[in-house]
């Protein structure tokens, strides 16, 4: 049938074009993908954590900021809460956490043994808990009550037992209990 012919070369000419035209989309889409790639690997290379604090993972029980006498949390006489924390297979010390809400509080940790991290709650506490090395971050808890504080990078068998419990008391019950300079912690004893 001739009248059929020439249609069907032009239908036939439509697909390549639209085929040749989603090639392009799809070779763009790719091209774009591996520019950020490019971009953000030597953005993050070129730009190193500002500070990195180290720490001796032999000594860390006996000498220094995570002695077990140091664990737990403190007020320093300028008002200053820190809260210094220990992970390791398969737990957390202290295993219960006291917390001020409605005021910066330092965590300052570290993990004996293989790589540990944590999340408070619902939330933006979290951060990785690396041997030899301590993280530390400052954060705020505008809600008072008792917050779980998971193991967040699988350190083991025992990884889905692994947590501790956060008390965000508020600030002035904090304050009293505080006043003392002694280490906080929750834990029963
Ligand atoms: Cu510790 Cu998972």
């Amino acid at each position: 049938m001739p009248p059929s012919a020439p249609r069907g070369h032009a239908s036939e000419a439509v697909s390549v074009a639209a085929e040749r035209l989603w090639a392009y989309i799809v070779m763009a889409i790719i091209a774009l993908l591996v520019l950020m790639m490019v971009v953000t690997g030597l953005h993050w290379a070129s730009m190193p954590p500002s500070r990195v604090e180290t720490v001796d993972v032999k000594t860390v029980h006996i000498k220094g900021e995570f002695v077990e006498t140091n664990l737990g949390t403190t007020m320093s006489p300028d008002g200053k809460v820190t809260v210094h924390l220990i992970a390791q297979q398969y737990s957390f010390v202290p295993q219960c956490i006291v917390v001020p809400a409605d005021m910066p509080v330092i965590f300052r940790g570290t993990a004996t043994d293989v790589i540990h991290g944590f999340v408070v709650g619902k939330t933006n506490a979290n951060t990785m808990l690396i041997p030899g090395f301590v993280a530390t971050f400052t954060t705020t808890f505008p809600r008072t009550g008792e917050q779980l504080m998971p193991c967040h990078e699988y350190c083991g068998t025992g990884h889905e037992a692994m947590w501790a419990r956060v008390q965000v008391l508020p600030a002035q019950e904090f304050l009293s209990k505080a006043r003392s300079g002694e280490r906080l912690s929750c834990v029963p004893r």
